[in-house]
């Protein structure tokens, strides 16, 4: 078996996801020794290097740590930019959670930058390298639906306002970088490109409704009885054209209180009703004409909550000298779908993608967790 040095990472975001992402850097990827973690407010990263043992450390002092190789920014969306900036600037790999920036010309910036100084750059979301996900990819490639032809994402879930309680719960939502095509939309996007390959044009109207009317509402919440006010689009429908001729209608809303989450690719010969790409896990369903749709048995592992799981692959990867799975030419199509559906809406034009993303190398198939084990040298 290969063997390699360890990549050692720090943390920058010290918020609700860096829980899950330091339990499974800390306990499960052995690919990693975390160096320490970071935040704006010290008492979290304080809370998070005691709880799991790792050094308290300001941005400053893991920029300047030649020690360090990647750094993993689990910041919010507003901060990813200049968070991912600094670390390239500063020498090192990144693993931005989505989207990789607010703009496209911050998205693009940040990989060019990545490439002019030799460096890697990965983004969330990874929940395609899930099982169900790569099950849906195996199924899709076995030609169990014939000729992919056509797709739906539809994703309804109410962002309800009124219980925001803090800053931090209404910014996914509600502030420039959040909202529903990019905080959700994103897992779908992804699982499409990685499924069917790259976006050629893209069109649709994407909507801010009702942004300035609405008031906070939760009693706990500082700013209660003020107006919230809503910077980013909260419903959107689109329609992507993929380079293989795949058709697929997008729609995402944050303004009904329904909840659907319908994700369905339609082939010459059935359709397969896939996952919710948000989670890692199944069920995955075929239908081909012979009958009814089936539940399939999942053929990969990682079916619980594995984020970071795209940040150990970008780290064997950089060890292995091959391409990472959850890369910046994914994330910066992805966004650049998302946002031209608005374009689009604005211009009254199809919006033609200026770039592209192969699909990722497929995961082995098998339970084993990951095939690139790695033992301390
Ligand atoms: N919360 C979830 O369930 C979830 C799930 C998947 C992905 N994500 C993604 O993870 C990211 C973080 O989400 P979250 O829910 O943990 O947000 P959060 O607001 O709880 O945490 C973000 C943290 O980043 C810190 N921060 C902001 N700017 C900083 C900077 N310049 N330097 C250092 N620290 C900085 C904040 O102080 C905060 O503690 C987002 O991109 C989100 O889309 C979140």
């Amino acid at each position: 078996m290969k063997q390699f040095k360890k990549m050692r990472t720090a943390l920058i975001g010290c918020g609700m996801i860096s829980k899950t992402y330091l339990e499974n850097c800390c306990k499960r990827f052995n690919i990693f020794e975390m160096a320490g973690c970071s935040d704006i407010i010290p008492e979290r990263s304080a809370a998070r290097a005691q709880a799991y043992g790792i050094k308290q450390m300001t941005n400053e002092e893991i920029f300047a740590d030649p020690s360090i190789e990647l750094v993993i920014n689990t910041t919010y969306q507003m901060s990813h930019y200049t968070v991912s900036k600094q670390a390239l600037l500063s020498g090192k790999h990144v693993y931005s959670e989505k989207m990789m920036a607010v703009t496209f010309e911050q998205g693009k910036e940040l990989d060019a930058l990545a490439k002019e100084r030799g460096l890697f750059m990965g983004c969330a979301p990874d929940t395609f390298m899930g099982a169900g996900l790569q099950t849906s990819r195996v199924l899709l490639d076995s030609g169990i639906i014939g000729t992919p032809v056509s797709a739906n994402a539809i994703i309804v879930r109410g962002y309800h306002h009124e219980r925001m309680r803090t800053e931090a719960e209404k910014r996914f939502a509600f502030c420039p970088g959040g909202g529903i095509i990019y905080d959700v939309g994103c897992y779908y996007l992804t699982a499409l490109v990685n499924l069917l390959g790259p976006i050629r044009r893209v069109c649709g109207f994407s909507q801010t409704r009702d942004p300035g009317s609405r008031i906070y509402r939760h009693p706990a919440n500082p700013l209660y009885g003020d107006v919230m006010t809503i910077e980013t689009p909260n419903n959107t429908a689109g329609t992507l054209e993929f380079e293989n001729g795949v058709l697929c209608v997008i729609l995402t809303s944050s303004e009904s209180v329904n909840v659907t989450n319908s994700f369905i690719i339609y082939g010459t010969e059935g359709k397969i009703v896939l996952n919710d790409p948000n989670t890692f896990g199944g069920p995955v369903y075929v239908q081909t004409k012979m009958g009814e749709a089936k539940e399939m048995p999942l053929t990969h592992a990682y079916t619980d909550n594995v984020r970071a799981l795209g940040a150990a692959d970008l780290a064997y990867a950089i060890r292995n000298g091959r391409a990472p799975r959850a890369n910046a030419a994914t994330a910066l199509h992805t966004l650049e779908a998302a946002l031209g559906i608005g374009e689009s809406g604005e211009t009254g034009r199809i919006y033609s993608m200026t770039t592209s993303a192969e699909r990722a190398a497929p995961l082995e198939a098998g339970y084993i967790e990951y095939p690139e084990m790695v033992l301390d040298i």
